[in-house]
């Protein structure tokens, strides 16, 4: 079975991701390791263990992450994510906290050992920023070698970004520590805005989920209808809310849900495009691509796919 460790900013979509993967036979969620970004480190731990448990898996371990960006020294959540995933990262909805704490082992060290035990089994997916990735990149850099697959939420090639014409919000919160990712040799694949905003939910797909009628699929709608009303706001052209976390999670499960271009990829880190994802100019003759970037998507089967195994697993 292939190995998946989540790397949230336990935010609405990455609860979506947890579920996907929860919801996925065929893989196993070995953990889940928490980082800044849609909430602090802290509420996003709370939010991973405590999804976990009302999904029916109070066994997936916690891992702490960074709590802030490389170059930082501290943190701060932006209004505009607040609004968009609540003042508690899911929706402002009310769970109940788990009795479990989070394991004494931090992010960046769980990252490495778990390299060093599964190698080309595992696949690491991130979706909020790239601080952790990065951090263990740079404590043990042979890991680029050894692990299976890194799949990221961020990044925009194609399309414009979200917080700013070039920026994808989760290499803007830190986009030094993608630029060492992108740069690390390691292989990526970049799920960014230029598929997961192709990819929507509307309130008639959560109206399935809520006619389950068990506290995760109410849970669920709740709050997935919470993250389709902020998105009425912020970009009224959709008709839905971006599927951006779960999108990733499903292609670290199956890769051909996706078409992708292969890049030598950087992220800019001056100026007013601090934060946009582009190929390297200084790679492009290099023959060896590290980076495959996601530009078509499978739309009608990735949807179904979200639709019953997410339904499949609140239903159980
Ligand atoms: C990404 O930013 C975060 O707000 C979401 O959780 C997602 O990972 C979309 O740009
Ligand atoms: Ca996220």
């Amino acid at each position: 079975k292939k190995k998946i460790i989540l790397d949230l900013d336990t935010g609405i979509d990455d609860t979506l991701a947890i579920s996907y993967i929860l919801g996925s036979p065929e893989v196993e969620l070995i953990g889940i390791t928490s980082t800044y970004g849609n909430v602090l480190v802290d509420q996003g731990i709370r939010n991973d263990l405590a999804v976990t448990d009302l999904l029916g898996h109070p066994e997936v371990p916690v891992y702490p992450g960074e709590s802030h960006a490389l170059n930082a020294d501290s943190f701060a959540v932006s209004d505009i994510s607040a609004f968009i995933h609540g003042k508690n990262g899911i929706g402002d909805v009310n769970i109940p906290d788990s009795f479990r704490n989070a394991e004494s082992m931090n992010a960046v060290d769980f990252i490495i050992d778990s390299v060093k035990k599964y190698g080309k089994d595992l696949t690491f997916v991130p979706t909020g920023p790239e601080t952790n990735i990065a951090k263990a990149l740079q404590k043990a850099p042979e890991i680029k070698d050894e692990i299976g697959s890194i799949v990221i939420m961020g990044g925009a090639l194609t399309v414009c970004g979200n917080v700013s014409a070039t920026t994808e919000a989760n290499i803007s919160q830190d986009p030094e520590a993608c630029d060492i990712l992108f740069r690390s040799g390691a292989p990526v694949t970049m799920v960014g805005l230029d598929v997961t905003l192709q990819t929507l939910m509307t309130y008639k797909d959560s109206q399935q989920w809520r006619e389950i009628g068990t506290s995760a699929a109410t849970f669920l709608a709740d709050m997935v209808d919470y993250y389709i009303k902020a998105y009425e706001t912020t970009s009224p052209h959709l008709g839905g809310c971006g599927l951006h976390d779960p999108l990733a999670a499903a292609v670290a499960v199956d890769p051909t849900l996706v078409t992708t271009l292969d890049m030598n990829m950087k992220v800019d880190t001056e100026g007013e495009i601090r934060g946009r994802t582009i190929g390297d100019n200084e790679r492009l003759n290099d023959p060896h691509k590290t980076i495959k970037v996601a530009v078509g998507v499978d739309k009608e089967r990735f949807l179904n796919e979200f639709m019953t195994r997410i339904g499949n697993l609140a239903a159980s």
